[in-house]
């Protein structure tokens, strides 16, 4: 089929790069000029493994081009998918005006056998809105549909092209047989393929990221209990992880979420839940949100304890990513762990394995790309982001000032770092020294 994907962000440039690979005629459409010269010259704008080499694979392939705007070529699409981005608004709410004119855009440029499929996380609503302004702007029923994306940072293409499920919510059979089609290679593989109405679609996304962010919190909440209780969570989430109807997944305690999806999605989903007047049915995610932040006071609080008055003290934060194999630092719990303890004055230093050059703001820290040197006469380590190389470190080779290591992950192994002498604290664990 023909394809175009409007937004080449994370999502789109994932997204168009998997649709080349399923064997579609795809165009990236981009309007931010570096972003897209870096794209058609082959290089991907963020780190994601086997991202970069896929896309350059689609574009030698020609299936994959990448271009500034609509024209006579993306016109002929057989569907569109809106993939730009719906950033945190000033009241925690979906800023979705980068979705509306794409959409406008889109529709002065469109046919009318085209499909235009949403991607974007939008507030339930958002699609009816877009199709009605649609059909206006074109003079026929538009044919929409909303199909979220569930792809994590990190193994981004991989969940792309082997989806745990398929969402569809539309209001025509024909929409909702174009999105099949489109997809098939990988509904062939047994993909489960639901087609709901548009709203419960639009749903899916946000009550999905709201139920992970909830087992996140949970577990952090039960790591704030057995700090006071003398009791250990990690051993806590093995043990109720046993029962099947818990599962293991998602309850690793430590600094809590972070990134571009699960803060601001439960954000947005309070938001337009008290637009609607079910507000009171996301009160707990105001906890959730809270429960998660509090998690980087701890670490804050544990500093102080550990170094009394931080201020002039050397402390070394390992990992600023919000993840591991991810360059993203939005909502990074380690990173705003730092600029905390950098505001009370201590020396920070920050190393991590990949998002460095993607700091931008360094004001306060002190940025270093080697390892050995980052650590030399630290009175304290902090574990912010579980990268391998970290979880894997000889501590032996950290020639620090003193030997404390906060680690707020639960990665790191205690036995190795209590034998090499040093002090192991970490988060909703009373690890004995
Ligand atoms: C998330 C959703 O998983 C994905 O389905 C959606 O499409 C986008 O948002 P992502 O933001 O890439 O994906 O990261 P994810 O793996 O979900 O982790 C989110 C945050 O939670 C990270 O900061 C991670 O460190 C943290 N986390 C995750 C925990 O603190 N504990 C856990 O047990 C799991």
């Amino acid at each position: 089929m023909k394809v175009s994907v409007i937004g080449l962000g994370y999502l789109g440039t994932t997204h168009s790069t998997a649709m080349a690979k399923l064997g579609h005629q795809v165009i990236g459409i981009e309007s931010d000029h570096s972003r897209l010269a870096l794209l058609q010259s082959g290089k991907v704008h963020f780190h994601e493994p086997g991202l970069q080499e896929e896309l350059q694979r689609q574009l030698a392939s020609g299936r994959l081009v990448f271009q500034s705007g609509h024209n006579e070529a993306s016109k002929d699409c057989d569907i569109h998918f809106i993939c730009v981005g719906t950033p945190q608004g000033s009241n925690g709410e979906a800023d979705t005006s980068y979705v509306v004119s794409a959409a406008k855009e889109l529709a002065k440029n469109l046919r009318p056998k085209s499909v235009v499929v949403g991607k974007s996380t939008v507030p339930v609503g958002t699609a009816k809105e877009l199709k009605n302004l649609m059909s206006d702007i074109a003079g026929f029923e538009v044919h929409l549909a909303w199909n979220p994306e569930f792809l994590r940072e990190g193994t981004a293409l991989e969940d792309s092209l082997k989806p745990d499920r398929i969402v569809v919510g539309a209001w025509d059979n024909y929409s909702v047989e174009k999105v099949n089609e489109v997809y098939k290679p990988i509904l062939a593989t047994g993909t489960p393929f639901l087609s709901l109405d548009v709203e419960t679609a639009e749903l899916v996304k946000v009550a999905a990221n709201a139920f992970l962010a909830t087992k996140i919190s949970f577990i952090n909440a039960m790591a704030e209990v057995a700090e006071a209780a003398g009791a250990d969570a990690v051993a806590l989430a093995e043990a109720i992880g046993h029962d099947e109807r818990i599962g293991k997944k998602f309850l690793r305690s430590g600094i809590g979420f972070g990134g571009g999806c699960l803060p601001k999605d439960i954000r947005g989903f309070i938001a337009r839940a008290e637009e609607i007047g079910a507000g009171t049915a996301l009160e707990f995610l105001k906890d959730i949100d809270q429960i998660n932040l509090r998690r980087r006071d701890r670490v804050v609080e544990l500093a102080r304890k550990e170094l009394g008055n931080v201020s002039g003290k050397k402390i070394l934060v390992l990992g600023i990513s919000f993840k591991p194999d991810s360059d993203d630092l939005r909502d990074s719990p380690s990173l705003e762990i730092a600029r905390k303890l950098a505001g009370l004055g201590a020396s920070v230093t920050v190393h991590d394995p990949v998002a460095l050059p993607a700091l931008k703001d360094k004001s306060g820290l002190t940025v270093e790309s080697d390892l050995v040197k980052a650590a030399k006469d630290a009175e304290l380590v902090i574990l912010g982001t579980e990268w391998k190389e970290y979880r894997e470190l000889d501590p032996s080779k950290l020639d620090v000032k003193g030997k404390i290591v906060i680690d707020g992950r639960n990665a790191l192994d205690v036995d190795k770092w209590q034998k090499a002498g040093w002090k192991v604290i970490a988060l909703g664990r009373n690890i004995k020294n």
